[in-house]
């Protein structure tokens, strides 16, 4: 890391905390006293958290690309997107030969964009690792409500991250309904993310000689939140991250940080260290803000994702302008062969949507479509790449889109609209000329003069026709009868 926060290294080896700086909440527990307490023991393969400035684990925005980026532009570390326990359980483990990649994938469903493996089958990756580029700086963070699924799910990945970290902060309703993310934190008053903590570090940390941690929210009362940061502490995790919102409060609530300086002395008692998260905007301020309230470094979420460089700090340039980071980003999109829809959206993020191209490039079906709107088709490695990954992805073949299906029910329904207009147009005018006709009848002379001595003239024709012998009734008939 380029820039010094106060608290301490992130070495193997053990070592005592500084003294702490007093607490501004005074009914919360003590932590013990820091002068004696040592780090907790990173493992061997393992990475500390103290002193980094590290990307948020965020679904959709934290895959393998966006990741890459973060780190080209100096990351301390990376967290992965949360992945759902069940959704590794199960998935087939290749590495990608033309990329080097780690995939963990499925059978294809029906979503777009799978690959087509060397065998020819087609699958749906779920998660994906650089082991030369990010493993020794990855923190796969899983979603889980169950020791068992959280070991069986981490004993995956673990040989190529150098963490796993449990998300008890997702405040999304997928993900508390089912038990997950922030529902942890209340759920048996915190115990069960403490028996998965703990099942973690015993058959996942142990084994495989790298750190477990815990990503939480801020509880209503500091009683309760100490209460449960003293409870995940003594299970034998390396690091904590307090995002410093409550589980109500929404991502446009600033953050509160009013707990922020006892939760990490807390940490720090146990010797686990303490990232903060919530509002931070670049590296220098987590930086400071790391050192105002005596915490171990800090964690960057929406910032970064729309602007990875926000990991540079002022002394190395600071934040590059969008163009750059965009045509970087597009560069890892394509060499890890990145799933188009999220390449697109991710170019969402870090485009600012005022600019015209950037509607231009929400338009674009392939990666040389994009590279076109983005003018950066003369670079030619890029240009080779985007067709081969199109290709790959299917992106060249004409497609029905959603918007298309869209498009032509549209056209049917109006056309199928019109015509049913045209038949009743038709039909009102049929029964309006039978009814003008009608009254013409009943208004003609002879009508009214049968009609009124009590038979129709049709009936008198009749009658006159067959007392004259002819067989119908005809216009000679009528004369008679008339
Ligand atoms: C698009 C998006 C996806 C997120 N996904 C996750 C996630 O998978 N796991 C998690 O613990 N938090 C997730 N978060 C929350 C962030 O990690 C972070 O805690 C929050 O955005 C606050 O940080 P910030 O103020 O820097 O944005 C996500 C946030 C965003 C914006």
């Amino acid at each position: 890391m380029s820039t010094n926060i106060a608290a301490g290294n992130g070495s193997n080896t053990p070592n005592t905390t500084p003294a702490p700086s007093q607490s501004p909440t005074s009914n919360v527990s003590r932590p013990a006293s820091p002068a004696t307490v040592p780090h907790v023991p990173i493992p061997r393969r393992g990475v500390g958290y103290r002193g980094k400035v590290v990307l948020a684990p965020m679904v959709r925005s934290g895959e393998l690309p966006s990741r890459l980026l973060a780190l080209y532009y100096k990351a301390d570390l990376v967290w992965g997107p949360e992945t759902v326990d069940r959704s590794m359980i199960g998935t087939i483990q290749r590495t990608n030969s033309r990329t080097g990649c780690i995939e963990w994938s499925r059978p294809q469903n029906k979503h777009a964009n799978s690959l087509v493996t060397e065998d020819g089958e087609k699958e749906n990756v779920i998660y994906r690792i650089d082991s030369k580029r990010e493993s020794d700086r990855l923190v796969f963070q899983i979603g889980t409500n169950s020791p068992e699924r959280a070991v069986a799910a981490a004993d995956l990945v673990a040989p190529y991250c150098v963490a796993i970290d449990v998300n008890a902060g997702c405040p999304k309703s997928f993900s508390t309904d089912g038990g997950m993310g922030a529902a942890l934190l209340t759920e048996q008053n915190g115990d069960l993310l403490a028996r998965i903590l703990t099942a973690l570090v015993n058959e996942v940390g142990q084994k495989h000689e790298i750190g477990i941690s815990v990503k939480i929210r801020l509880l209503s009362t500091p009683e309760e939140t100490s209460a449960l940061v003293h409870k995940l502490c003594k299970t034998g995790i390396t690091g904590l991250t307090i995002h410093c919102r409550t589980r109500p409060m929404r991502p446009r609530e600033r953050a509160i940080r009013e707990q922020l300086r006892m939760i990490g002395e807390i940490c720090h008692s146990h010797g686990v260290a303490c990232l903060m998260n919530g509002d931070v905007a670049s590296r220098d301020e987590a930086v400071r803000l790391a050192q105002e309230y005596g915490v171990d470094g800090g964690m960057i979420a929406t910032a970064a994702e729309a602007n990875s460089s926000v990991f540079l700090s002022e002394s190395e340039g600071g934040k590059k302008h969008w163009r750059e980071v965009v045509t970087q980003y597009l560069r890892f999109a394509l060499e890890v062969e990145n799933k188009f829809g999220n390449t697109k959206f991710l170019l969402s993020q870090l485009m600012p949507g005022k600019e015209a191209i950037y509607q231009r490039v929400s338009q674009c079906r392939s990666y040389t479509a994009i590279l076109q709107a983005l003018e950066l088709n003369n670079d030619v490695t890029m240009s080779e790449m985007a067709k081969n990954v199109d290709s790959l992805l299917h992106l060249d073949e004409p497609k029905v889109s959603k918007s298309d299906v869209k498009k032509a029910n549209k056209a049917a329904n109006r056309a199928k609209h019109e015509a049913n207009i045209a038949r009743k147009k038709r039909a009102a005018e049929e029964f309006m000329q039978a009814q003008q006709h009608k009254r013409e009848r009943r208004t003609s002379p002879l009508r009214e003069q049968t009609e009124a001595r009590g038979r129709s003239p049709e009936r008198k024709a009749e009658i006159a026709a067959d007392n004259a012998g002819f067989e119908g009734v005809g216009q000679g008939a009528l004369q008679v009868a008339v």
